[in-house]
């Protein structure tokens, strides 16, 4: 295990609130102080903009923004930094390339999706779908909330153009085979363009873009230690250089004339305006920080963590306690949701929260997935770095101070 005591000394917010227990990182993690003093710096000491100006600070700020794109490349096992494109967080990231890929989508076209996905990866197709009269197919799940094969090798066929789905599930916990399913969704129709939603498994575990074979990976900055309004679209190289841009303004301009506008090469026909500077640098000490500890030491961390508080919550609550996703520990992250009888999830969420214990209660933006699963709300936990079993004690010592509460009613 990962020694936490040292690593909560790297995240600020434990100072100013010594006695939190924070489970909530799937919705943002805690920012290290590295990543605070790299964006300090640049709003202190160099905040001007990128790719522009010719003069010393200009130049000094368009190259650590630019080493971030490397640093990110290598991070995720991209090719090319010019496969990375800068965005404000995985939502973007998804709305940008379902907005990249329209001009290929005709009526009768298939795109696909499955039944675990956050709206982010929902909406963007649905929509997309609906204006080119094309179908929407979602894959539907097996009860232990893994993609069910059969629905997908059924969902896949000629027609399909994309097909996306989640590396990791913000609600189940499931980690997803990606290069399995890619490998599989690639023997029914080799042309289908995948698209990949990494925003839960980027910091989580080890991943290779490349080795997945993905056609575009999307995820936040702010999921993994960096400021929020940030994100990134990798996208392989070989297709970026044959999409033309879908937003447009400066920076992304070689040259243009009343007839016509010669755009500059990936990623930066991608990136019209002024970008979120100082938030790309932080992320750069974020990868820095996540590079140091090894994204293996932290997999082992989380998901050891989540085998401890599965087991005590079981051992306390017994029946009363239902978790969902799958049982088998090897195919779950540090994810954890779960109903509790006779209370609500936003009365369990209120009250810990009183107690300086951070969860999320509700539908966690997956609403198509709580209606197969005929709930309302969950609630969840989401572990990271520096959670440790004691955070779980509390946490499970409150709870049963609710749950009692609650009988007694
Ligand atoms: C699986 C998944 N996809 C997409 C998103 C959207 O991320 P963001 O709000 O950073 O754009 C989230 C956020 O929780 C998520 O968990």
């Amino acid at each position: 295990m990962l020694n936490t005591s040292q690593i909560k000394k790297d995240f600020p917010l434990f100072t100013h609130h010594p006695d939190l227990v924070y489970l909530d990182s799937a919705a943002t993690a805690l920012k290290t102080q590295g990543v605070i003093d790299a964006e300090r710096a640049y709003l202190e000491e160099y905040s001007t903009n990128v790719m522009r100006g010719l003069y010393p600070l200009a130049e000094t700020a368009t190259e650590k923004f630019e080493m971030t794109r490397e640093k990110m490349a290598t991070f995720i096992g991209a090719k090319s930094s010019s496969e990375i494109i800068f965005t404000s967080g995985t939502t973007d990231a998804l709305n940008l390339v379902s907005k990249l890929l329209a001009s290929q989508i005709e009526k009768g076209d298939t795109l696909v999706t499955t039944a675990m996905e956050h709206h982010s990866n929902f909406l963007p197709w649905k929509e997309l779908a609906k204006t080119k009269s094309a179908d929407l197919h979602i894959v539907s799940l097996t009860k232990e909330g893994m993609i069910d094969r059969e629905s997908l090798k059924k969902s896949i066929d000629e027609h399909t153009k994309i097909a996306s789905f989640s590396a990791v599930s913000n609600v189940l916990g499931t980690i997803n085979p990606v290069k399995e399913i890619i490998a599989l969704i690639r023997s029914i129709n080799p042309k289908t363009l995948i698209v990949i939603d990494a925003a839960q498994a980027v910091c989580h575990m080890p991943m290779s873009v490349s080795d997945w074979d993905a056609d575009f990976v999307a995820f936040s900055g702010h999921k993994m230690f960096g400021p929020t309004g940030t994100g990134i679209l990798y996208g392989k190289y070989s297709l970026l250089e044959t999409l033309p841009p879908v937003n447009f303004g400066g920076g992304m301009v070689l040259d243009s004339c009343a007839e016509d506008t010669l755009y500059k090469e990936s990623p930066y026909c991608f990136e019209a305006g002024t970008p979120n500077i100082g938030g790309m640098i932080a992320l750069g000490s974020a990868i820095d920080y996540i590079e140091n500890i090894g994204l293996q030491n932290i997999h082992l961390h989380e998901t050891t963590l989540a085998s401890y508080a599965i087991e005590k919550l079981k051992e306390t609550f017994g029946e009363d306690i239902s978790i969902i996703g799958p049982s088998k520990k090897e195919k779950r992250s540090g994810i954890i949701a779960f109903t509790l009888a006779n209370v609500h999830p936003h009365d369990i969420a209120g009250i810990l929260g009183e107690q300086n214990i951070c969860v999320r209660a509700g539908e966690h933006c997956t609403t198509p997935l709580h209606h197969s699963l005929r709930l309302s709300a969950t609630t969840r936990l989401s572990l990271s770095i520096y959670n440790n079993e004691n955070d779980i004690d509390k946490f499970i010592s409150v709870l049963k101070e609710i749950q009692a509460m609650f009988l007694n009613k």
